[in-house]
């Protein structure tokens, strides 16, 4: 049978995490040729990526600019994707999750008549700008795709609901656990600038609270919560927060307007993905309002509090591997103390299994993919 040809789409950081597992097993297989595009929605978020797992990028379209607006964005996306499509003609395009190169990479496919694949297929609020604008691009992504890769059961559920072919869907688990797992592995004999960093700010007698914060809709007063919440629980000698702030320039102003100098707060560049999960692994609860995140952590036996008001990832609430806290000051700071002083609270809540996947993701959309394709 002819080589197919799979063209794999990615912009930003978490898309390259989740999908550089994916595209490395695709890459492995000989019934396919693999092209890899960056869109450089990001750059050093993504690059920090590509060199940890190595992928190597056959065109990047290197779009990002200083504080760029999503329309100006989609419409670059959607005229460079199609360029490279032309050139190419492949088979089949992979996509993941839900931001702009996500969306209209999707839409760039569905002009060339480009069969689309989704990862991380099906996850929902049914709130139009919960989170913005990721919601309605995984409406929009489902719409356009032929093969849905779920990571849940409830992610299938709300595709059936949307009147989705069940034949055209599997479940998986999020490849986010594959990545995390042989991140931890390659850990042991990885060194790095970063880490070492790292270990000279982490005081051993303190308990780390790891924070992050990027969401479009946390932007003005809930951002500004999230700090104010910050400076109570650092008033406590016993913990050290230490926050990698994103480089959106909405969220920089902010956090460092609000936060820089204060005691027992650490306001650090993002860090490499090894970086960061080393330092996730050394924590004693986080803070975020990061979708990937809130899947890692339970693998690890942290404690995630999620800063949003709703999620599209309601498993980790149900298994109890995360509590919703939304961006009100008070129930983060009521929460977080509670972690830091009711150990059975705690433990109850670290031992809990991971609702999102057992690492191997990336070999059932392989073997699903592989046996759809050849029907
Ligand atoms: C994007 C995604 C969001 C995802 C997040 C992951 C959209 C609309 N949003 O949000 O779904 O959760 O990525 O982090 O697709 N910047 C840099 N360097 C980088 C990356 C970003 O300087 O490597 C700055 C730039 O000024 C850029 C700005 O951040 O213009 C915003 O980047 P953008 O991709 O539009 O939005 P994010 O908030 O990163
Ligand atoms: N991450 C990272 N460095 C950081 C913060 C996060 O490498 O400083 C990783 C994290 O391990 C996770 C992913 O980035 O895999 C989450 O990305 P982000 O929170 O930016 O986006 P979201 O998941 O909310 O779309």
């Amino acid at each position: 049978m002819k080589r197919k040809k799979i063209i794999f789409v990615f912009g930003t950081r978490p898309e390259a995490i989740k999908m550089a597992p994916i595209i490395n097993i695709f890459k492995k297989d000989n019934s396919f040729d693999v092209i890899t595009c960056s869109t450089g929605q990001h750059k050093e978020m993504l690059d920090q990526v590509i060199d940890f797992f190595n992928i190597h990028i056959d065109y990047d379209l290197a779009l990002m600019t200083e504080n760029q607006s999503i329309s100006g964005m989609s419409s670059k996306i959607l005229e460079s994707v199609s360029g490279v499509l032309d050139l190419e003609k492949p088979d089949y395009m992979f996509v993941h999750g839900d931001t702009t190169t996500t969306a209209f990479a999707s839409f760039a496919a569905f002009y060339n008549k480009i069969d689309l694949c989704h990862i991380e297929a099906g996850l929902r609020t049914n709130k139009k700008y919960s989170p913005f604008p990721e919601e309605i691009n995984r409406n929009i992504t489902s719409k356009l795709s032929d093969w849905h890769l779920c990571p849940t059961i409830e992610s299938k559920k709300n595709l059936i609901k949307e009147n989705i072919d069940e034949s055209h869907i599997c479940i998986t688990g999020n490849s986010v656990i594959d990545s995390l797992l042989f991140g931890i592995e390659k850990l042991d004999t990885y060194k790095n600038h970063a880490i070492e960093s790292l270990k000279n700010i982490i005081d051993s007698e303190k308990k780390i609270i790891l924070v992050t914060g990027h969401r479009r809709e946390n932007f003005g007063i809930g951002l500004e919560n999230i700090c104010n919440a910050l400076i109570k629980i650092s008033k406590r000698n016993d913990v050290q927060i230490i926050y990698p702030v994103h480089l959106n320039p909405n969220v920089k102003s902010v956090v460092n307007k609000l936060l820089l100098d204060k005691k027992n707060i650490y306001l650090i560049d993002p860090l490499d993905y090894p970086s960061f999960i080393w330092i996730m692994n050394k924590s004693h609860i986080i803070l975020t309002d990061s979708g990937g995140i809130q899947e890692e952590a339970p693998s690890l036996g942290v404690p995630v509090l999620v800063m949003r008001n709703k999620t599209e990832r309601p498993e980790g609430i149900a298994a109890k591997t995360s509590i919703l806290v939304g961006t009100n000051i008070e129930k983060i700071v009521t929460t977080t103390t509670k972690l830091l002083d009711d150990q059975s609270f705690y433990s109850d809540i670290k031992n809990k299994k991971n609702p999102y996947g057992d690492g191997k993701a990336s070999e059932k959309i392989l073997n699903f993919f592989k046996e759809k394709i050849h029907e």
